[in-house]
């Protein structure tokens, strides 16, 4: 797959709209728990400022239900403001609705969460032209929300030239060799929640990988769902394990990981979103989970490892760079490695083609 690069984009002058997944971890106090994703996104970020005139930066930051306070952007233009000290002088927060004209703006903005408005994750139609009337150009850099179908990853793109940032690009250009000719046994682990976005992909891995594992808190609840999907595929491929949680339910039980284990060991490629137990309360948390990382590391095998929570995880326990690849993506990832067709992708992939007259009515901008 071949996304259009913002290296060919003349973006000289241009004001550019790049949406970034710069949804991370925030304790309690609000400080950001693991940066991974703040930092895969800086490239593209200081490419961008090279060149453009005005950069807004937009993002959505967890599941808000309208306007929520604790989920605003600014811890994260805050770490912004730290990491292009040298290259802009300052940064705010802008909301969309409040916005004043480029004119007024510093050269480098993030939108507020973008979720605090419905028609994010609507798709509406009114919400993406919006966002476009802010810019020329419109490039994502998001492969986190690749899978989501929201107005500033699908709708966007009908309005503005649209190209792929430089962590999409690398992300899409390392899965792709994985799902097109994976090394075999490919063991693929699933955990943690979003249990309506992973129960799906789970299926479609039957197809791909040799063997599929599921613990964390997807087993404990959709053991039976799990098994009927499974015995209900006509084209099986793969071995299904599914952990039993402990007592407290806090971790899978160590005849689980046991069983884990014996099939890491034969893998030659490795895929893992989602820790197998709670990862939050420090040392005593998912043994499981660092049992699982340890054998990865151990086994060998092209491993890749992705999810907010794991990469956090792995962080903690100093073991991320030791992975073959971390992706930014958790369920993107496994829409992507299932088969399926990401809607962020396809938009971008689809030929932009100006409406007459431009969409953006009085103000005018300009669209090439
Ligand atoms: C993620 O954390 O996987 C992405 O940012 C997507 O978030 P979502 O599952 O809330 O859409």
């Amino acid at each position: 797959m071949i996304l259009p690069d913002i290296n060919l984009a003349n973006i000289e002058g241009k004001r550019v709209f790049l949406r970034s997944d710069l949804n991370v971890p925030l304790s309690e106090n609000l400080k950001i728990e693991d940066d991974t994703r703040l930092c895969a996104t800086l490239p593209t970020v200081k490419y961008l400022l090279s060149k453009a005139s005005k950069v807004i930066i937009a993002s959505h930051l967890g599941r808000p239900k309208g306007k929520d306070s604790n989920l605003s952007l600014l811890p994260i233009a805050n770490w912004f403001k730290k990491q292009l000290a040298e290259d802009v002088s300052d940064l705010a927060v802008q909301n969309i609705n409040g916005f004043d004209g480029w004119e007024i703006t510093p050269k480098l903005f993030l939108l507020e969460n973008l979720r605090f408005d419905s028609g994010e994750e609507d798709n509406s139609g009114d919400f993406a032209k919006k966002l476009a009337s802010l810019a020329d150009i419109y490039v994502n850099d998001a492969f986190g929300v690749a899978h989501r179908e929201n107005a500033s990853v699908v709708g966007i793109a009908k309005y503005l030239p649209h190209f792929a940032g430089f962590l999409l690009q690398k992300e899409i250009g390392i899965l792709s060799s994985i799902l097109e000719n994976p090394k075999r046994p490919l063991v693929v682990i699933v955990g943690g929640a979003k249990i309506e976005t992973k129960l799906p992909l789970i299926d479609k891995m039957d197809d791909f990988a040799d063997y599929v594992l599921v613990g964390g808190k997807i087993a404990a609840e959709t053991e039976t769902l799990l098994n009927l999907q499974h015995e209900k595929r006509s084209t099986i491929r793969s071995t299904l394990l599914i952990a039993k949680l402990t007592e407290d339910g806090i971790d899978i039980t160590k005849e689980s990981v046991e069983y884990f284990l014996h099939r890491i060991e034969l893998a030659k490629t490795v895929v893992w979103n989602g820790p197998v137990g709670k990862t939050e309360d420090g040392e005593t948390a998912s043994m499981g989970s660092k049992a699982i990382a340890e054998a990865i590391l151990k086994s060998g095998a092209y491993s890749v490892v992705g999810g907010g929570d794991t990469l956090n995880f792995l962080k903690k326990e100093g073991l991320l760079d030791k992975f073959s690849f971390y992706s930014t993506g958790g369920g993107a990832m496994l829409a992507f490695l299932s088969g399926e067709t990401l809607p962020g992708l396809q938009a971008l992939l689809s030929k932009f083609r100006p409406t007459s007259g431009g969409i953006f009515g009085r103000r005018g901008c300009n669209i090439r």
